[in-house]
């Protein structure tokens, strides 16, 4: 199947690891030129490597931390300079803390609002202008399983991203006119170093092997595995390319079928 991505500009957040690098390189795969941002440099710049070696295809790593406004600004713009234009945007950041309500002051919520919820409205919004200028474009936002099916010790996750679902949900009829697509991705349980660093933690608060815990959490997903960054990066790929033209508002999970919910 031809995705019709060749000569397309790609711009993801959060890509020097985990998911976002593997959207990346996903684009990267299907020709597209892309744009990749974080905050620590190093591993900003060995991914933008690694994609240019395995693809031949152009990648752009700009340092740039997505709860603030500056540094989006300068992202996008940044890869309008260097690319002529802009078709795909995905969002993507860190994760908030975990803990219950009663733990979280004013000052957490706003830096997770920050995160999760800003960074989405602050890439749509300087991206739009752009993909009109082309004729369309997709906003690809990945967030959580948590806005299908609260988690247990997540509350920030479960209030904020719901709202950027709420926001995509809006900002796909508002641009359905100028052809650019919205859709959420939420991911179950996906394999990647932010997921392993919170089994270590998980087993180290209990006091209890890694392996059990790993083992217990993927025995309660129904295929029985953590998903990989590769599956995810499959999904956004598609949702992202020409095929996916009739694709918008929609909030879909990638779990392995964790989430009980029918909708
Ligand atoms: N893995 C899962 O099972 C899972 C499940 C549900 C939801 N999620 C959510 O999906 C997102 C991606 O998860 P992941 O597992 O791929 O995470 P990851 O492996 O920790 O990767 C996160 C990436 O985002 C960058 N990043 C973090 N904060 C940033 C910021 N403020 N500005 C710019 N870049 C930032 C990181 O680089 P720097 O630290 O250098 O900036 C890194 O490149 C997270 O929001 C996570 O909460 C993950």
């Amino acid at each position: 199947m031809d995705l019709g991505l060749k000569g397309k500009v790609a711009l993801v957040a959060g890509a020097s690891q985990g998911m976002g690098r593997a959207v990346a390189l996903g684009f990267a795969r299907e020709g597209a030129k892309v744009s990749i941002c974080a905050r620590g440099e190093a591993q900003l710049k060995e991914a933008a490597e690694m994609i240019r070696r395995e693809t031949g295809g152009e990648a752009l790593a700009t340092v740039a931390d997505m709860t603030k406004a500056e540094d989006i600004q300068r992202f996008v713009a940044r890869t309008v300079e260097k690319f002529g234009r802009l078709d795909i945007v995905v969002t993507n950041a860190g994760g908030p803390p975990p803990g219950e309500f009663m733990k979280f002051t004013d000052e957490d919520w706003e830096k997770a609002f920050h995160l999760n919820f800003m960074s989405a409205l602050r890439l749509a919004r300087e991206a739009v202008p752009h993909m009109r200028k082309v004729g369309g474009g997709r906003v690809v936002n990945i967030t959580s399983y948590s806005v299908k099916e609260p988690i247990a010790g997540l509350v920030l996750s479960n209030a904020i991203r719901s709202a950027v679902i709420g926001l995509a949900k809006t900002l796909s009829r508002e641009l359905a006119k100028d052809n650019i697509l919205v859709n959420n991705v939420c991911p179950g349980r996906i394999d990647t170093e932010r997921a392993r660093k919170l089994s270590q933690a998980r087993a180290e608060r209990l006091k209890r092997p890694v392996e059990e815990i790993n083992r217990e959490m993927a025995a309660e997903i129904p295929l029985g595995r953590y998903g990989t960054a590769e599956e995810m990066a499959g999904l956004i790929v598609f949702l992202a390319s020409e095929r996916a033209s009739y694709i918008t508002g929609t909030t879909i999970q990638i779990d392995g079928g964790l989430v009980r919910g029918i909708q």
